[in-house]
């Protein structure tokens, strides 16, 4: 689906006449990888990719869905609301929430549809989660503030999908700012807008096509992974409330006491938190160059101590900085696949991309999709 004209035509012919429109992005992240669970900043932007949702009550005590992409449909009623299986659970997560805190909703009929990759590290799913809970606030007024709407969207990712997600996809779709990222204080969820300000680069996303999962079981590794550490840290010190306490030479003083797994994990954790500071502050000042040295540090961070990259984006960051006008490069999102994010000099992008495509495409024999990025407002109703 392309257009929310789309997603209105194909309401009507499911359900007839009245939906209101509403849309939820997708997000990247330009620095701050596995921080959110972590206590870290995070610098993620909305997208101009993302989910339209058509919605409205139906006056009754079924919850009617369409996921018009892929022609499946499915009904259920309030009052028996339980997990199911695939993109289902996305939709049943929000409700059981929804009623787990009594917030009350009546039935309705939603179709929904987007064009944010699925899989590729952008999102879809808390566009999903995020969108949904939006709609229905607005539907049958539930009074939700967008801090709200992100912690529920989250809870309802860890229930009946199961993954253990930070709070950053839902935050930034429901935050996101048209020309601006985030910088966000996952601790506090204070965040301040950071303008993402025109100069000779610009971001672009390769997708590798090799489909990430984030429920098969790695993510949550990573996060119990993580918590093992903090609670070595905080049996030094019961002031330690998050890995912020923490810092890489602490880490490296106490090796010894960790498992090599869980020693590495601490490491990048401290280390990517020190860098998103870094970060902001090279974006603040526009210093490009500086900002695309820590993309570099980030992916190998990424893949060598946290080891949630792949073979394909190990080859695609390789391939980008041996690219005179890449300035940074990395893969993004939960990893396991989906896409590298990079830096490219725009009078020379063209040249670029495509010799970093089939030079990919020669040794796995898979296209990648490219796309520019376009930053967006969070979710909202059209
Ligand atoms: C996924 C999760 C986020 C975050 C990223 C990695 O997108 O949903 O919460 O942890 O991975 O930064």
């Amino acid at each position: 689906m392309h257009t929310p004209q789309q997603a209105r035509e194909q309401y009507q012919q499911h359900f007839g006449e009245g939906a209101r429109i509403f849309f939820s992005p997708g997000r990247i992240n330009l620095l701050g990888e596995h921080v959110d669970y972590n206590g870290g900043f995070v610098l993620p932007a909305a997208i101009n990719k993302g989910i339209w949702f058509a919605i409205a009550a139906n006056h009754t005590n079924s919850a009617n869905f369409v996921a018009a992409d892929i022609d499946e449909s499915f009904s259920v009623e309030l009052d028996a609301i339980k997990k199911l299986d695939g993109w289902k659970n996305y939709v049943l997560g929000v409700l059981h929430i929804l009623q787990q805190k009594k917030y009350v909703i009546g039935g309705f009929n939603c179709l929904f549809g987007g064009n944010v990759p699925q899989g590729a590290g952008l999102s879809s799913s808390a566009a999903l989660e995020a969108g949904l809970v939006y709609a229905l606030d607005k539907l049958f007024n539930l009074g939700l503030n967008t801090q709200q709407m992100a912690l529920i969207a989250q809870e309802a990712e860890h229930s009946f999908p199961g993954t253990k997600c930070g709070i950053m996809d839902m935050f930034a779709s429901l935050h996101g700012k048209e020309g601006h990222c985030m910088l966000l204080d996952c601790n506090s969820l204070h965040y301040e807008y950071l303008p993402i300000v025109e100069t000779e680069y610009e971001l672009v996303l390769i997708n590798s096509k090799v489909h990430h999962s984030l429920n098969d079981g790695q993510y949550n590794k990573r996060r119990q992974e993580a918590m093992e550490g903090l609670s070595f840290f905080q049996t030094l010190n019961k002031n330690v409330t998050s890995f912020r306490a923490v810092n890489p030479d602490v880490v490296n003083q106490f090796r010894e006491n960790l498992s090599p797994e869980v020693y590495h994990r601490c490491l990048y954790i401290t280390q990517e938190i020190e860098r998103t500071q870094k970060a902001a502050e090279y974006l603040k000042s526009n210093n490009l160059i500086e900002f695309g040295k820590l993309m570099y540090q980030t992916h190998k961070g990424l893949s060598e101590l946290y080891e949630v990259s792949c073979g394909e984006l190990d080859y695609l960051v390789t391939e980008a900085k041996l690219q005179y006008d890449v300035i940074g490069s990395r893969m993004m999102g939960g990893g396991f696949g989906g896409c590298t994010i990079n830096l490219i000099a725009k009078n020379n992008r063209d040249n670029v991309v495509s010799s970093i495509v089939s030079s990919y495409q020669r040794v796995y024999d898979i296209q990648p999709e490219v796309y520019l990025v376009e930053t967006s407002n969070g979710t909202h109703e059209m």
